[in-house]
């Protein structure tokens, strides 16, 4: 067995995962009206990659046509050569001209039930405006753009607005804190940082202007702040610093270009960077760039969720995150989709705020997380009960394997035994949908992410680098290069190489472990590194250590994921305090909240646990496995390796004590 099982903290999900047997093929009715009803397209895929890859190009508008499909120098890939095109353009432009021009592009609600409705000619004519701002504040093609933003309309429209003139844009989820906000500025340069003075979650109000103040006060890069009001000044007063911060509302009062024109970028130009957590205390910044990447995640999104003309398709992610990225903004409305788009919380006013906005809009395609499916589950069945569901016709999941038990309720509760549910596997580095069902063809398995997509070549390998036979785990890997993948890690392609494409030459690493069923269904395992994924969100171990460390009383910390029933994973510290320091509640307390303050709410350690010395192998590495095991209570593993066998039975006495 691969270390997949040893690190993924998810051996019990994989056990559960056995227990369900049953597949669920496609109705007659679905897999009659189906976008892709033809199984053959995986063979024609699979023959000639570079030409299904071309023909999907064709659904987008280019001024320029490419002339190569693919320029590949492992690992560095070029799709679309010569190709010209504008994300905003193909998202907003060439809608108008059509039947679309007054469909709803973006129907947005506020927590507070405040509603806005965007046609894609409001669309249009904010993103030129967005644009025209932009270009005031003196930003150009090349410059970056970053984005501290609540879930309003504005996010959407000023990343359109950055794609319209070649800004690249970075997005830092809101949750992140000043000091992971400032790094993120500081490592893609941005001249700009976006925010506003509020957003709503869970009836108060998130600060995200004074955070952002807290983080530019150390980003030499930044010129301006564009601040977009949301929440109004009789709820929440910000500071305005004269000549850095400037109001949207009065900007846009400022300008008279009611036009941009849309840079005919190179299909290959940067489109955004998002920040992503790794193995080391440093994320990582993905570069997605343009031609590629609209083609995947715009093919995708069509064949995955079987968009027709007259869905209404909600993708329950932030807009901070890659899903948000290729399946809120990018993707639908390359389509040409009508978009649903939330502000606040799940459970404000209460628990069944989603199947409020399901009934409301009359939602058919829902796209969200296991992680929201398991608290939702263990709210009760009434809360969706309390609303007709019968508009929804598909259903999706990403972000972490999903039990079972999850699907079937969702299947249930949610889906009335009507939809089917795509299980997508993805990263933020591959910007595209992996691996899926396609739902008018792939019967599927609850747990199962089933087959790659089209065009995509998955394997599953053994340290050697052998594909290992059916039933064995081992490293999931893809084989070929695909339009939407990262180009490179920002400002660092040694890592790139290093983190992607050395274990095996040629062949892209994902991180995953993976085992393949006699039907040849992917069945995912969770991380193989360091990396940690708690409510879908990923975080690196060393991040969280190097935030503990940095706090006074810590001498030494050492970081896991240990197996969650809701989030399934969370934040399990273990540290060795200074001499001197006595470990308590007090300490534990302001641990978390340190850590919460470096990285943000999301990375609050779940539990603390003190020790005098770290289980450490005798070349020094700390033996996470163990750590695992204990905060797991499984029976310990191999102990021999160890250099002083007696620091373990301290701490998991130390546990079981914390525990009782
Ligand atoms: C995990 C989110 C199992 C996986 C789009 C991956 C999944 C990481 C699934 C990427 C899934 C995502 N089944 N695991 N359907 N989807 N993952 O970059 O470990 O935030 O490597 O991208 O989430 O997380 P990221």
């Amino acid at each position: 067995m691969s270390s997949s099982q040893e690190s993924s903290g998810s051996v019990t999900t994989i056990d559960a995962l056995l227990q369900e047997t049953r597949t669920f093929p496609p109705s007659a009715a679905f897999a009659a009206q189906a976008n892709v009803r033809d199984a053959s397209i995986y063979q024609v895929a699979h023959d000639d990659p570079e030409g299904f890859w071309a023909s999907a190009a064709n659904r987008l508008d280019w001024f320029q046509r490419w002339e190569r499909v693919l320029e590949w120098d492992a690992p560095w890939a070029k799709w679309f050569v010569g190709g010209k095109l504008n994300a905003s353009y193909n998202c907003v432009d060439r809608h108008i001209k059509t039947a679309r021009r007054n469909k709803a592009a973006i129907i947005w609600e506020g927590e507070p039930g405040d509603t806005r409705v965007l046609t894609y000619r409001d669309l249009y004519r904010e993103v030129n405006r967005f644009a025209a701002v932009l270009l005031d504040l003196g930003v150009r093609k090349g410059d970056r753009v970053a984005f501290y933003m609540p879930m309003i309309p504005e996010l959407a429209i000023g990343l359109l607005a950055c794609a319209r003139i070649g800004a690249p844009h970075t997005v830092i989820f809101g949750g992140f804190s000043a000091e992971s906000l400032r790094d993120r500025i500081n490592d893609s340069q941005a001249k700009l940082c976006v925010t506003a003075d509020g957003g709503w979650r869970r009836g108060g109000v998130v600060p995200l202007k004074d955070t952002t103040d807290a983080a530019v006060a150390q980003t030499p890069s930044i010129e301006h702040v564009l601040v977009i009001q949301r929440v109004g000044s009789d709820v929440r007063q910000v500071q305005m610093q004269e000549g850095r911060d400037v109001w949207y509302h009065e900007a846009l009062g400022r300008i008279t270009q009611k036009y941009v024109e849309p840079e005919q970028l190179d299909s290959e130009h940067p489109l955004y960077i998002m920040y992503t957590s790794g193995t080391t205390g440093k994320p990582k910044g993905q570069l997605h760039t343009t031609g590629g990447y609209l083609v995947g995640t715009s093919l995708t999104h069509e064949w995955i969720f079987d968009l027709k003309e007259d869905d209404v398709y909600w993708c329950t992610a932030d807009i901070g995150w890659v899903t948000g990225h290729s399946y809120i903004v990018y993707g639908p409305l390359a389509n040409g989709a009508s978009v649903v788009m939330y502000e606040g919380a799940p459970d404000f006013p209460d628990k069944d705020r989603f199947w409020d906005l399901v009934e409301k809009y009359g939602i058919t395609i829902l796209y969200t997380a296991p992680t929201s499916i398991r608290t939702f589950m263990r709210w009760g069945d009434q809360y969706p009960a309390m609303h007709d569901l019968s508009s929804l016709r598909l259903m999706g999941t990403v972000g972490e394997p999903i039990n079972p038990e999850a699907w079937i309720w969702y299947h249930n509760n949610i889906g009335h035994g009507n939809c089917p549910i795509v299980d997508t596997w993805w990263q933020t580095e591959t910007g595209e949908i992996m691996i899926t069902p396609l739902p008018g063809i792939i019967a599927t398995k609850p747990g199962s992410a089933t087959r790659p997509f089209p065009g995509i070549e998955a394997d599953i390998l053994d340290e050697a680098g052998n594909s290992v036979p059916n039933n064995v785990g081992g490293n999931l890997v893809i084989k070929r290069p695909w339009p939407a993948m990262s180009r490179t890690i920002w400002g660092d392609p040694d890592r790139y190489v290093a983190t992607y494409w050395s274990k095996y030459p040629g062949v892209y690493l994902t991180g995953d472990g993976a085992r393949r069923d006699d039907d040849g269904y992917f069945w995912l395992l969770g991380r193989v590194d360091d990396v940690v994924n708690v409510s879908g969100h990923r975080l690196g171990t060393m991040e969280v250590e190097s935030a503990l460390v940095s706090h006074p009383a810590v001498a030494e910390a050492a970081v896991i994921g240990a197996s969650d029933p809701i989030t399934g994973q969370a934040i399990v510290a273990f540290v060795t305090p200074r001499s001197g320091q006595q470990p308590n509640d007090a300490l534990t307390a302001e641990l978390k909240e340190h850590v919460v303050q470096s990285i943000g709410a999301l990375a609050r350690p779940k539990r603390i646990y003190y020790t005098a010395e770290l289980p450490k192998t005798r070349s020094a590495k700390i033996m996470r496995r163990l750590l695992r095991d204990i905060a797991e209570g499984r029976v310990l593993g191999d102990t021999t390796t160890l250099l002083d066998p007696n620091v373990v039975a301290q701490i998991k006495e130390q546990y079981a004590a914390s525990e009782g």
